[in-house]
């Protein structure tokens, strides 16, 4: 199948995409760690997705355009798509590397390696742009100059592919709650600790069984605010997190989350966390189901 050659490919490149990801990983996360309103803008927690897959749209099909203008011998237009391609690139860039700035392991090695090769694409679409100046309708485009721009487009199909792998194959970016049901049922909740008296302890985290999932339950007196305990960023155990002003903070990347409302109030996670009801059940003990439901 194509798809294990194209793997074994991407995968023989980890003797650089490893160390040259750590250190690009090293950087960003300092440079977006440093702004977080910045990176959260970049990363789209205000749209409730991820921007980068929005943005990527545009200079792709601008970019395409170019190789239409040109078949057709529009000198003018080709050079102004590829200009337009060009900026749309770097938009989808910054976006893509605010993405990049918390990616761990094998997703950040294919991160690496779609970067680079987007950078690569966009070195190539400038020179083609530069060979083009200045744009004449009656000279035309010059063949070497038509010619990078097309290999400029092969190149980001290529590192649109593993794009799509990081995604797709990887999960990166996917909310973890994505095929989790919304549950109307009350089940058993089981806290993972008690107190003597039996009560959950109060004021921290507190990790719950509620079937097959996990829990993190506060305390506040008598009331129980409870998250799923895997961050719909990356899978962190909210349970080892920490509370602060209202919200539990992810301790594998600081995503935060509203403890009564499961409410993203600082990326990088885009998604809200699935938030749950707890209340006492009759003979002793808890039981819980999906707010919402
Ligand atoms: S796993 Fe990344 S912020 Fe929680």
């Amino acid at each position: 199948m194509l798809a294990r050659l194209t793997t074994r490919l991407m995968d023989s490149q980890g003797f650089w995409t490893k160390p040259l990801g750590n250190v690009a990983y090293r950087f960003l996360h300092w440079f977006f760690g440093a702004m977080p309103a910045i990176r959260d803008l970049l990363i789209g927690r205000w749209l409730g997705h991820p921007l980068h897959a929005v943005l990527t749209d545009a200079p792709i099909g601008i970019l395409m355009l170019v190789i239409v203008f040109d078949v057709l011998s529009m000198p003018q237009a080709a050079a102004w798509a590829l200009a337009l391609g060009i900026l749309t690139m770097l938009g989808a860039a910054l976006a893509g590397f605010a993405d990049y700035a918390d990616t761990d392991g094998k997703a950040r090695e294919r991160a690496t390696l779609h970067s680079t090769l987007m950078l690569v694409a966009l070195v190539v679409f400038i020179v083609s742009l530069l060979l083009r100046l200045p744009v004449s309708a009656a000279a035309g485009a010059s063949t070497g100059a038509v010619l990078l721009s097309l290999l400029g487009f092969l190149i980001v199909a290529g590192a649109a592919y593993v794009g799509g792998d990081i995604v797709y194959v990887l999960g990166n970016m996917v909310s973890r709650h994505a095929f989790r049901g919304a549950g109307t049922k009350w089940i058993s909740l089981e806290p993972a600790e008690v107190g003597t008296d039996g009560s959950i302890p109060e004021g921290r985290p507190v990790k719950a069984k509620l079937g097959i999932n996990q829990l993190v339950l506060v305390r506040q007196g008598t009331k129980i605010l409870a998250l799923n305990d895997a961050c719909a960023h990356a899978g962190g155990s909210l349970a080892e997190g920490k509370l602060i002003d209202g919200t539990i903070a992810c301790p594998l990347h600081d995503s935060r989350f509203r403890m009564d409302t499961g409410y993203v109030t600082r990326g990088p996670s885009v998604y809200d966390q699935p938030a749950y009801e707890v209340r006492a059940r009759e003979g002793g003990g808890w039981e819980a189901r999906r707010s919402g439901s």
